[in-house]
């Protein structure tokens, strides 16, 4: 069993996961907006992989007897200035979801709580990817900057982005 405070806290985060799907969803329409059909792709890859993050709170949540509450969210921006401010704000997102698993994680410690210290031992290593891909493409758009060719060779490169469910979560539609 987990307390009332660790499931608190695991309930606000599931709702940060799902709102964190949200904002990537219109991401992807922003780009596709943009006429930027393979950044669409990759922020649809981004959506269905934070639908999964969702999942494994969920799960792991209804999994430790706790009835889950789906908390009101707020507008999500749907309006960019362009790919790499789009890109720079998602770095921005992720870092706040590190601090998240900290902050979750030592309450976990704290509280000798081991299955959901060891439950999100997955996501504080998935952060270190989940940056890391955010600064290389932000990197890649710093050197093309205004130069149109360039961003499409990038877009062409995240076109290429393919949906792998993470490891451990439920089906996710
Ligand atoms: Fe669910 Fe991108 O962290």
């Amino acid at each position: 069993m987990i307390s009332k405070k660790m499931a608190d806290s695991l309930n606000r985060h599931m709702n940060v996961e799902l709102s964190s799907a949200n904002l990537y969803l219109c991401m992807a329409s922003c780009a596709s907006d943009m006429g930027l059909k393979g950044a669409a792709n990759w922020f649809m890859v981004q959506y269905r992989e934070e639908m999964g993050h969702f999942m494994m709170f969920y799960t792991y949540l209804v999994d430790q007897g706790v009835n889950v509450s789906i908390l009101a969210s707020k507008a999500i921006p749907n309006s960019y200035k362009s790919l790499l401010d789009m890109m720079q704000k998602t770095l921005a997102h992720e870092q706040m979801i590190t601090g998240c698993m900290n902050e979750l994680s030592e309450q976990a410690i704290n509280e000798k709580d081991h299955a959901t210290r060891i439950f999100l031992q997955w996501f504080v290593t998935e952060q270190i990817e989940e940056e890391n891909n955010d600064r290389d493409l932000i990197a890649k758009l710093k050197l093309v900057g205004d130069n149109g060719q360039g961003v499409l060779m990038i877009d062409a490169e995240m076109a290429q982005r393919v949906f792998i469910p993470p490891t451990g979560a439920p089906p996710v539609v």
